[in-house]
């Protein structure tokens, strides 16, 4: 196999026009939901992710077949109900996290599902306890066996569930079961993510009935027939923007990000106002600056709108340059602090206290040798070689290119010293 790794050099700055990908929480949904109605669907702005590669795998093996027909366009071709699978390879669903979400729409097309519990990233205990209340509440069955898991419904009945927790992918599989249930469902304590909202607005487009989207009460009617996703544009990735404002935050210069809603982003973009990235909201697109140091800030990370828990391992790289002592907190992910002893190679002074991590900003980061872990712990470390004063060497990027499309490409393109090499791994 040949493994990539990325060569970092000191920074002397970030300049130029970044055209955002469309969002990989956002996608893998929508591909999922392309399984409620037979025919060709047409998907476009899709990242180009080894994480969409997986999804399109694991859809593959079920009866389903895609195919680029544009370098961000692919086309999803679903056969009708009766020549569906329900048994994916418990390998390919068990390699990411977004498998879970084909629970929702193969209960509601094939009555049947039997997945892996959930993989993909390595931080913390990832229950599906949420999930499975709420589909039962419709009328599944749920049957558990080690690490596998299958569920079935001879038919679902929309009804009032209450999420426990406002989780989102748990929330995207009420959506996708609910818009073909009988009669009508409300989901309290709904997820109101922004890609939450783009998987609404993709079945409404394919003809379900869902109002509040993006509130955390959500009520959808169910409809006996959907059909095909026609061209339907993913939105961007606020992860990948915010990942790119911290590299600015971190290098300093100047960046235009085409292809997000800043409102989606809003309380990130403040805090990073307060470390001293400033930027100018457009309608569709953030235009930011930054010096050659950010300062301080405290940050927690919660359930949208608040600031997303992908974002947080890129925070602690910027601000472990920062001026000043910054304390930031997980709320999410019990697990999520793995990617700190990568970070303490470059010199950062991080010290972990229950969910917390106290960053002491250091004026001088130095270069290291370090492996990613995850998608957004290897995003954190380029973070961090960009403000480094040597040449770094991360490994495992394969994690990083999971979730972000030609990410050192693009630094690149912006003035960083990133270079690919390609050696060969085990
Ligand atoms: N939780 C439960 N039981 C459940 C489901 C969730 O206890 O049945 C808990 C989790 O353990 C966690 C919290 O609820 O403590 C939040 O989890 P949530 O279900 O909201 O997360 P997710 O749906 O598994 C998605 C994204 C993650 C992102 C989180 C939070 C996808 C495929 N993944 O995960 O993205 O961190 O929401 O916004 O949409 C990534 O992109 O790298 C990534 C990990």
């Amino acid at each position: 196999m040949v493994e990539r790794s990325y060569r970092v050099g000191p920074s002397q700055g970030l300049q130029g026009t970044i055209v955002l990908q469309g969002a990989k929480n956002s996608v893998l949904k929508l591909m999922a939901a392309t399984l409620l109605a037979p025919g060709v669907h047409r998907l476009s702005n899709v990242p180009r992710l080894l994480d969409v590669t997986v999804m399109q795998e694991i859809l593959d093996s079920i009866g389903v077949t895609s195919r680029w027909i544009a370098v961000h366009e692919l086309e999803i071709r679903v056969p009708e109900v009766s020549e569906l699978g329900w048994r994916p390879p418990l390998e390919l669903v068990s390699r990411i996290r977004a498998s879970v979400v084909l629970l929702g729409p193969l209960l509601a097309s094939v009555g049947s599902v039997e997945l892996a519990l959930p993989g993909g990233d390595d931080f913390g205990v990832r229950p599906i306890d949420i999930h499975e209340d709420g589909l039962s509440r419709l009328g599944a069955e749920f049957h558990h066996e080690g690490a596998a898991f299958s569920a079935s419904a001879k038919r679902l009945v929309g009804r009032e569930v209450v999420l426990e927790f406002p989780s989102h992918t748990a929330t995207d599989n009420m959506l996708m079961a609910a818009v073909k249930a009988e009669g009508i469902t409300v989901v309290d304590n709904a997820a109101r993510e922004p890609e939450v909202v783009d998987l609404a607005n993709a079945l409404i487009s394919m003809g379900a009935r869902i109002q509040g989207a993006g509130t955390s009460r959500i009520v959808i009617e169910g409809v006996k027939e959907l059909s095909v996703l026609d061209g339907y544009r993913v939105i961007g990735d606020r992860v990948v923007a915010a990942t790119y404002l911290t590299a600015l935050g971190m290098a300093g210069g100047e960046l235009r990000i085409e292809g997000i809603d800043p409102v989606t982003m809003e309380i990130l973009l403040r805090k990073l106002g307060a470390t001293g990235v400033e930027i100018e909201r457009e309608p569709m697109a953030l235009v930011a600056a930054a010096g050659s140091r950010p300062r301080a800030a405290d940050i927690q990370t919660l359930p949208y709108p608040g600031v997303a828990t992908d974002y947080k391992p890129m925070l602690v790289a910027m601000l472990s340059r920062a001026s000043g002592v910054s304390v930031v907190s997980e709320n999410l992910f019990s697990g999520r602090f793995r990617y700190l002893e990568e970070l303490r190679r470059f010199g950062a002074d991080l010290i972990s206290e229950g969910h917390h991590v106290i960053v002491r900003g250091v004026e001088r980061l130095t270069g290291a040798e370090v492996g990613a872990s995850d998608i957004r712990a290897g995003a954190a470390l380029v973070v961090a070689a960009l403000g480094a004063e040597s040449q770094s060497r991360i490994t495992g990027v394969y994690h990083i290119e999971r979730g972000y499309d030609h990410f050192a490409e693009t630094l690149q393109a912006c003035g960083a010293a990133i270079e690919v090499e390609e050696g060969v791994g085990e």
